[in-house]
């Protein structure tokens, strides 16, 4: 790799913990109430609204009765194919080459990215910063082998450890008989101290992950361009910091087993330039947050909805690996990716153009009743909860999946260790995003089975 560090001695900029994006965000639109988007089209599922409101339900149902893939002609995103049909999307991942993620053909979001002209208005350092999972074969190949071997199941059990031990300390200390926010107390602090263990990360500043990370707020900004704006200082001070433990690192003399030392000892690492591994550290950042911890506060919003559920997971903890995998169908914590058509090309029927944007709806396939008998129900015994689709499908399947799975379950065998029933009885506040689907408040009350 090119050598982005110098041989300065290391030191770790300073930065800012406020606001984080989202209230940046919120009080932007508290202020500009009008620039909300507007969205016409029935089914139009990009509208955050729905998520927000937790009203998505009917509406993939009712686009699911009438076939897998619907084209949305009109949109804030601009036009686009909505997939909400399991099998449907499984065929477009198989299909790399046509399908594509790459930033240069659209990226991973529904989201339109900045135009060359835009970017060189701002100056050439406001280019996306590349990450492997918006990148086609073969350099989506090269640069995912840099990190894969952090998430081999012999990996997972080095670190099972250290997660249990930290998830085990954090639920000791959580208060009784008093209510509190899952989310903040938990969700996120597990998460975020997940994270810090992955990278090496300094445990007194492990926080700031949450804070860089913090993107999941409203998505419904009439201007993704003034939404760009906003990340861009965020985005800036990450880099810093990690561009910091990055030189420290290099001058290790052994090299330690935390991510960055290996993606920087990785021979792949030979093919990389500076800013793709500021952004595949970034990507890993962002990829193993918010969906973590979405599937954490959803865990407790689903048993508390489902007694029955409850009373079966604390009756047989045997049932815990199933009820990780349907807690993950359940949730869902990203609820779209994005391709773009490369060639024309049919799917199920319809001519998909070379351009067309297809949206690949997670959230409504893993409520498909084609694959899933009473998808809206949680069933912790349901024999094909593994068929989820919440970590994708294909060559870009996630890549922490393992990770987060043994989270979850780590989480689930506390929780029952400790015969620890978690009520929901406050508020609960949920993301207004069309791309993070998860809770923003989860009040809750501990008491024991
Ligand atoms: C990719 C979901 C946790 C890192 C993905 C994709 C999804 C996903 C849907 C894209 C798949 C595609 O485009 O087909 C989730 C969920 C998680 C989770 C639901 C937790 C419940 C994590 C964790 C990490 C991580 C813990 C790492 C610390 C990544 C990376 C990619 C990815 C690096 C890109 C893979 C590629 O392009 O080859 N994840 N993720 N994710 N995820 Fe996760």
């Amino acid at each position: 790799m090119a050598s982005a560090a110098t041989d300065q001695a290391p030191k770790r900029p300073e930065v800012r913990t406020s606001p984080t994006a989202y209230e940046a965000l919120k009080k932007h639109f508290e202020q500009h109430p009008e620039e909300r988007l507007n969205h016409t089209h029935k089914w139009d599922v990009s509208r955050s609204d729905i998520y927000y409101e937790d009203r998505w339900q009917p509406i993939f149902k009712e686009m699911q009765d009438a076939g897998p893939l619907h084209y949305i002609p009109e949109g804030p995103y601009g036009p686009y194919w909505a997939v909400v049909g399991h099998k449907a999307i499984q065929h477009i991942e198989a299909l790399p080459e046509t399908f594509s993620s790459s930033w240069e053909h659209g990226g991973i979001t529904i989201l339109e990215r900045l135009s060359e002209e835009e970017i060189a208005a701002r100056g050439a350092d406001r280019r996306e910063l590349p990450m492997f999972i918006a990148m086609d074969r073969p350099e989506h190949t090269g640069q995912r082998r840099t990190v894969a071997p952090k998430f081999t199941p012999s990996a997972m059990g080095d670190m099972e450890t250290e997660i249990r031990a930290r998830t085990g300390e954090l639920l000791d200390s959580l208060p009784r008989g008093e209510v509190f926010d899952w989310v903040d107390n938990v969700s996120i602090e597990l998460t975020t101290g997940m994270l810090a263990i992955l990278f090496g990360f300094p445990w007194e500043d492990r926080r700031l992950l949450t804070f860089w990370s913090d993107w999941s707020g409203d998505t419904e900004l009439a201007s993704i361009r003034d939404l760009d704006e906003m990340r861009w200082g965020f985005l800036h001070e990450m880099a810093a910091y990690f561009q910091s433990l990055w030189i420290e690192r290099t001058h290790e003399k052994e090299p330690g087993d935390d991510l960055i030392s290996m993606m920087i000892h990785s021979p792949a690492m030979n093919q990389m330039r500076p800013e793709e591994f500021m952004g595949n550290l970034i990507l890993l950042i962002v990829g193993g947050n918010d969906t973590t911890r979405n599937t954490m506060s959803g865990i407790v919003h689903s048993l508390d909805a489902f007694p029955d559920q409850r009373k079966l997971f604390e009756e047989n903890p045997d049932l815990i690996p199933n009820a990780v995998q349907e807690c993950l169908r359940f949730q869902t914590p990203l609820a779209h990716m994005r391709r773009t058509c490369t060639e024309d090309t049919e799917v199920f029927g319809e001519t998909i153009r070379k351009g067309d944007k297809v949206v690949l709806w997670y959230l409504g396939a893993n409520r498909d009743e084609s694959v899933f008998e009473d998808p809206h129900k949680l069933d912790i015994t349901r024999d094909n909860a593994r068929r989820h689709i919440a970590f994708g499908y294909g060559i870009h399947r996630c890549v922490g999946a393992r990770l987060a799975e043994l989270q979850l379950r780590v989480l689930l065998e506390e929780m029952h260790k400790r015969r620890m029933r978690v009520h929901v009885v406050g508020d609960v506040e949920r993301v207004r995003a069309n791309f993070v689907h998860g809770f923003r408040k989860l009040e809750v009350e501990i008491t024991e089975f």
